[in-house]
């Protein structure tokens, strides 16, 4: 079952295990772990190790600019000094942006959001931070009406206090011009964020955050198959394959991947050309956790389902997975990006090749699937959740 947060943290340990090299080092932070919530430990440098918290959105609005031009890069900043006294060290960050975003803390480079514009599925982020003075930079862009971003940053302060920073109209935004993001850039003359909504609103309506264990919904994920579907919808009986290949943002080193998935009517899945599990059956999705535990751990995760039409009729894949990850140098926060079913995965045009669910694969001519529609789209309807599997560790 492994669904314990205290697994997970171990989890997130034992990848951590590979970077530090040193087992003694691994035994005191999991000792230190089981002892208290909070711990700054000297023998691994700045590390603030703890369960991951229940960031929330609750309390962001959604923020843009005013008088937004469609499709031009605007930019989104909030800078932040501690009160006297207060030393930062770390934050965590969750986000999404209504389309596209490119998120920097004092002007380094940290994630985006997940394409292709999915607002309804944040990132989380986890950055260390100067002691004082700090700058969260958003250079976003949208293609209609809806532009909006909401976040909120937890703080931690060396004393292990916490702070949080939402998205409001405290935030500046103009356009994106060159160095925005940088510490030394002056947004005094910026103006002051439009606020468009609260959480909840439409039409972006709820978020799901990555969190830890995860909690895995298809809400506004897409059933998909591949693009040859004829016009009548009678898919033929047959097999097709499919891939999504994941990359983590810089820093983050996977550690696990919760897995949902639903399919009319029959799969294999493997995860990095390991395969996890068969399947058959839409009504009750499977749940699988496949934990990283390979050394050195994967450098990107590569989804490969065959999915299998059993007699002419309906067929799609739906699918969800929450991918968890720790920054490679700090043990605590975890960081989670979605990956569901839609247009960026690709099916292949002709006969399935050998070793098409191999992560070193080359799909880069496989057309993109299509969109058979958005969960609880007919003829499926709700789909339930089954309960996870045994964890598999690869
Ligand atoms: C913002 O992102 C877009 C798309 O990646 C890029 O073309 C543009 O140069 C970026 N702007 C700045 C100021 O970084
Ligand atoms: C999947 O099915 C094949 C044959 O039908 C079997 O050999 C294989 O062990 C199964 N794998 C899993 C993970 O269940």
């Amino acid at each position: 079952m492994d669904h314990a947060p205290s697994s997970r943290i171990k989890g997130a340990l034992e990848a951590l295990h590979w970077h530090c090299g040193d087992p003694m080092s691994f035994f005191a932070v999991i000792f230190a772990l089981l002892l208290v919530p909070f711990v700054r430990s000297a023998f691994l440098g700045d590390i603030v190790a703890r369960q991951s918290s229940s960031i929330s959105l609750a309390n962001s609005e959604w923020i843009w600019q005013d008088n937004y031009v469609y499709n031009s890069w605007i930019g989104l900043r909030k800078d932040f000094t501690p009160p006297l006294g207060k030393s930062l060290i770390a934050a965590e960050i969750v986000a999404t942006v209504d389309v596209y975003f490119d998120f920097y803390v004092n002007g380094n480079y940290v994630g985006s959001g997940t394409p292709p514009a999915r607002t309804r599925f944040s990132n989380r982020f986890c950055v260390d931070l100067e002691p004082s003075y700090n700058v969260f930079a958003f250079n976003a862009s949208s293609t209609g009406g809806n532009g909006a971003m909401i976040a909120t940053i937890l703080l931690t302060y060396s004393d292990l206090t916490t702070d949080t920073i939402v998205s409001d109209a405290s935030w500046r935004v103009s356009d994106a011009v060159a160095g925005f993001e940088q510490l030394s850039f002056d947004d005094t003359a910026w103006p002051a964020a439009v606020v468009r909504g609260v959480l909840g609103d439409a039409p972006w309506d709820d978020v799901n955050i990555p969190a830890d264990p995860p909690v895995i919904t298809f809400d506004r994920v897409d059933w998909i198959w591949t693009n040859a579907i004829p016009a009548s919808g009678q898919i033929p009986a047959g097999s097709r394959a499919m891939r999504r290949t994941f990359a983590p943002f810089p820093g983050q080193v996977p550690a696990s991947a919760d897995i949902i998935i639903s399919m009319d009517n029959d799969y294999t899945l493997w995860v990095n050309g390991i395969q996890i599990a068969n399947g058959s059956g839409f009504a009750t999705a499977h749940h699988y956790i496949v934990n990283f535990v390979s050394t050195p751990p994967p450098t990107e995760i590569v989804f490969a389902i065959l999915g299998t039409n059993a007699a002419a009729g309906p067929a799609g894949l739906l699918f969800g997975a929450e991918i968890n990850m720790v920054p490679s140098d700090r043990v605590g926060c975890i960081a989670g990006s979605f990956v569901v079913s839609d247009v960026v995965w690709v099916s292949t045009k002709g006969a399935i090749p050998t070793g098409w669910e191999q992560p070193g694969f080359d799909d880069s001519d496989w057309p993109p699937v299509v969109s058979e529609g958005t969960y609880p789209a007919a003829p499926w309807d709700t789909v339930k959740i089954g309960a996870a599997a045994p964890a598999i560790n690869i």
